[in-house]
């Protein structure tokens, strides 16, 4: 993959910045920010160390189960010198009332960077790290204390910016300059648990950045947020892309370079599930669960197949993981692309140091230089 050449301006641009949605991000930031992965990832695969951050503390909390996202966050804390440690959101004291602005200010006191997952719930998550930034930002104003402490938004319910990073990532691995390149992000049937909006609504918004033509299939019952649906529309006409919706997975894959077929929630019951968890009524969300995947098991032939992959041309397979196999895709189709995901997932790593190394490095153009040597 040919590496992306790092605009220095740019990147000096992004000291201090945490990232909370990609859309907050200008495409020049992104593009350094990406060209900072790939630089990250060739000296990784280089054996060449890239320890930029020694004794500082690379703190994430997780309101969510997670295999491949904490990883990253552990292995990009590891290579950059820094200490990872990963804490269960609800084991804190937010589950006894304390606010996102108090956590954030006792997290900032002592990290250097702080992690969050948190996007079972429309309306909370990003709103969360929003007041988290604010706790630690009005402590470190407060007390003079210089440190820079970025969040990194490690899924919310509006956005996975480090997965649709790794993703684009991937895909200018394979396909090249997304320029003109037909990307079908679809619903699939899942009968595992009402997946968030987040993978979806990030792909569509950041995709349509970058040129390529986005076609958003799902069935009637399902739909994502306002604000990314237009941002995905206004991103594709500023780009020279295209971004549709559309109520068929055929008609998605028709002709496309690349498909992320995966599940979400129903619309109506991911917004019942608000009110629920608010009134912290458990067995309500227990019973919106339910309700949720007998919905999704109305649409069993939304799967990602071979009958559907030769509607394509030739297209590559996505899914940021993990997959229903047999459900959202066939066992043959992910047999074929087992490795493929494997390598898509891998670049969550160099996307997570990039975000740290950007916030936190002094002199980063310099510093990177003399890793090279
Ligand atoms: N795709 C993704 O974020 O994986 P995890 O949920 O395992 O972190």
């Amino acid at each position: 993959m040919a590496r992306d050449a790092i605009d220095p301006a740019t990147l000096a641009s992004l000291h201090g910045r945490s990232l909370l949605l990609t859309q907050d991000w200008t495409t020049p930031e992104l593009d350094a920010l990406l060209g900072l992965a790939q630089r990250f990832a060739a000296l990784d695969r280089a054996g060449r160390p890239s320890a930029l951050l020694p004794s500082q503390l690379a703190y994430a909390l997780f309101f969510d189960n997670s295999t491949r996202t904490k990883s990253a966050w552990a292995g990009a804390a590891a290579r950059l010198g820094m200490a990872p440690v990963i804490v269960d959101g609800s084991s804190t004291q937010v589950a006894h009332g304390e606010t996102a602005a108090e956590t954030g200010a006792m997290l900032g006191m002592n990290a250097h960077a702080l992690g969050i997952r948190h996007d079972l719930i429309l309306g909370e998550g990003n709103r969360f790290m929003h007041e988290v930034k604010a706790g630690i930002d009005g402590y470190l104003a407060a007390t003079g204390d210089p440190r820079v402490v970025p969040i990194v938004n490690l899924q919310c319910d509006v956005d996975h910016p480090t997965q649709t990073l790794a993703d684009l990532l991937w895909l200018r691995e394979k396909l090249g300059d997304l320029r003109g390149k037909k990307i079908a992000v679809s619903w699939a049937y899942s009968p595992s648990y009402a997946k968030p909006l987040s993978v979806p609504q990030g792909l569509i918004t950041l995709l349509a950045r970058f040129g390529a033509h986005v076609t958003l299939a799902q069935p009637e019952g399902y739909r994502l947020m306002e604000e990314p649906m237009g941002a995905a529309a206004a991103n594709a006409a500023a780009s020279g892309g295209s971004f549709r919706a559309v109520s068929s997975m055929d008609e998605a894959f028709a002709g496309a370079h690349a498909v992320y077929p995966k599940s979400w929630g129903p619309w109506d019951l991911m917004v019942e599930r608000v009110e629920a968890n608010r009134a912290g009524d458990k067995a309500r969300m227990g019973d919106i669960e339910k309700r949720a995947l007998s919905r999704n098991a109305g649409h069993k032939d939304w799967i990602c197949d071979e009958r559907r992959m030769a509607l394509t041309a030739d297209a590559l397979y996505l899914h940021c993981l993990p997959a229903d196999i047999g459900a959202e895709v066939s066992p043959g189709v992910m047999d074929r692309f087992r490795v493929e995901v494997a390598r898509e997932a891998n670049w969550k790593v160099y996307v997570v140091m990039a975000l740290l190394a950007a916030a936190k490095v002094d002199d980063l153009p310099a510093r990177l230089a003399a890793l090279d040597k």
